[in-house]
């Protein structure tokens, strides 16, 4: 059989200091949970390209050229073939997400274990080549994943985590394909004609970004809205702005967020808002109202990386809000539509002592790579009993068995998905036994160390299981 490699990488969002960026100025972006396939095979006959964006075909052959000439020796006859969960109008980075997969997935093919910054200056080399403008932001991103501060070329890249969990973003499409490197060059040509003005913005931007960043590790979620909000006001001076972005904009204001801006150039694309839980539905259904189409992400997704450990094709049960069965849909379809409600269990394992055990997901799953999760939690299967599914969780995950207490059911709802979870509690002192594909590591916590750690930002619980442990009054 030929050898052949699968990776993928996401999609990002701007989340502040674009335009400035170019500039040398530094800007926030981070990682979305939607990702890009790339799967390259040795055929041992000519190049073959498969991308259904005929725009990707171009940044694939570059990429091919590209680490050709990085002095890595590729086969010569391979097929690649690019799949993405994300449309290219939306400026999520398509370009940068197929030239980082194709850059990481020919150099597995050829043998190499490249580290990201190989990864990242080969890709943004192959942007450079074929846009001939850019900043890179969005190659790093690929590459890297998770939310960062980011400053042209990769001189700096610092990663950013949320005190408290992930921020609560809203993303409204204008309907508006944006063209970057049209408003690039006019931004360009504007700076040229009035220096003084361009650069005053900049630097005002950068000044925002740089508080951002501040308010972002402390979790102030009204200071960043504030300096979203402001960075809105340069970017309409700029002239990037559009009376549609602006509507979404102001409908989501209006609605309760902290915070909107357009994300990108300009000119169309999308926009973002930060909000409090409690309001992103009013706000989802402002930005419709402003006739924007609302795009459900997860922020701060991990970077590229070996496909997926997770099936994409498992079926689960749909049910409705009282638990009753609507339909069968695959994990790919709930994962990313909110609407489609499905039943997860969880079970948090007390040691003798009390503690309870928790375990930080690997970075090959497919939804929050690297966080701390509850001790054992899972997806009930077609036509399995919660308490079943609980179980077998317990002998996948942590290769124990124990009687299990029903503790409470209840409708989680994340940014991306939503679920019914089950939650069970049982005592067991291992030894345990995990699934390295699934799990990096597992640790009891007394709950002062948890929420000492919670409030440091050292441990990062899933959004679920943090709602989990409140649910039994862990937390
Ligand atoms: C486009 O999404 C963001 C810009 O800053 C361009 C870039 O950084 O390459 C306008």
């Amino acid at each position: 059989m030929n050898k052949r490699v699968s990776v993928s990488a996401p999609g990002k969002l701007m989340v502040m200091g674009e335009h400035a960026v170019v500039y040398g100025f530094p800007c926030i972006v981070t990682a979305v949970d939607r990702r890009l396939t790339v799967t390259a095979e040795a055929t041992g006959t000519e190049l073959v390209i498969d991308a259904p964006q005929a725009k990707d075909t171009r940044f694939v052959e570059e990429a091919v050229r590209q680490v050709n000439a990085a002095g890595i020796v590729v086969p010569d006859g391979m097929r690649i073939a690019t799949e993405s969960a994300f449309s290219s109008s939306y400026g999520f980075g398509s370009s940068s997400a197929v030239s980082v997969g194709v850059v990481a997935a020919i150099m597995a093919l050829a043998g190499e274990h490249p580290d990201k910054r190989r990864i990242f200056d080969i890709a943004y080399k192959t942007v450079l080549a074929v846009q001939g403008v850019g900043s890179g932001f969005d190659v790093a991103s690929a590459a890297y994943g998770g939310t960062m501060v980011y400053v042209k070329g990769g001189g700096t890249l610092t990663s950013l985590a949320w005190k408290g969990g992930e921020p609560v973003f809203v993303v409204g499409y204008s309907g508006v394909k944006a063209d970057t490197a049209t408003i690039v060059r006019d931004v360009a040509a504007k700076r040229e004609r009035y220096p003084e003005r361009v650069n005053r913005l900049f630097a005002g931007i950068a000044q925002l970004v740089g508080q951002a960043a501040e308010a972002y590790a402390a979790g102030d979620a009204e200071r960043f809205g504030k300096l979203m909000t402001f960075n809105q006001e340069y970017l309409r001076d700029l002239g990037v702005s559009t009376p549609k972005l602006e509507a979404m904009i102001d409908a989501a204001n209006a609605a309760g967020a902290y915070g909107a801006k357009l994300s990108g150039a300009g000119g169309g694309d999308c926009m973002i808002a930060l909000v409090p839980i409690e309001k992103k539905a009013a706000v989802e259904a402002a930005i419709r109202g402003a006739g924007g189409a609302v795009i459900v992400v997860a922020t701060g997704a991990p970077g590229v990386r070996a496909a997926t450990t997770d099936d994409q094709d498992e079926l689960f049960t749909v049910v409705d809000e009282q638990d009753n069965e609507v339909g069968v849909r695959t994990r790919s379809e709930c994962h990313g539509d909110p609407t489609l409600i499905h039943r997860t269990v969880g079970v948090a394992v007390f040691d003798s002592a009390g503690r309870l055990l928790l375990q930080k997901r690997s970075m090959t799953k497919d939804m929050e790579a690297g966080l701390w999760g509850i001790s054992a939690a899972g997806h009930v299967g077609v036509g399995e009993a919660y308490e079943k599914a609980a179980s077998r969780e317990l002998a996948e995950e942590l290769g124990i068995s124990a009687p299990l207490v029903f503790r409470t059911k209840f409708l989680a709802r994340t940014p991306g998905e939503t679920e019914m979870a089950a939650i069970f509690t049982c005592t067991s002192d291992g030894p345990f036994t995990v699934n390295r594909d699934e799990t990096d590591r597992t640790d009891f916590f007394t709950k002062d160390v948890l929420v000492r750690g919670m409030l440091s930002g050292d441990i990062r619980l899933t959004v679920s299981s943090e709602m989990a442990l409140k649910a039994i009054g862990f937390l």
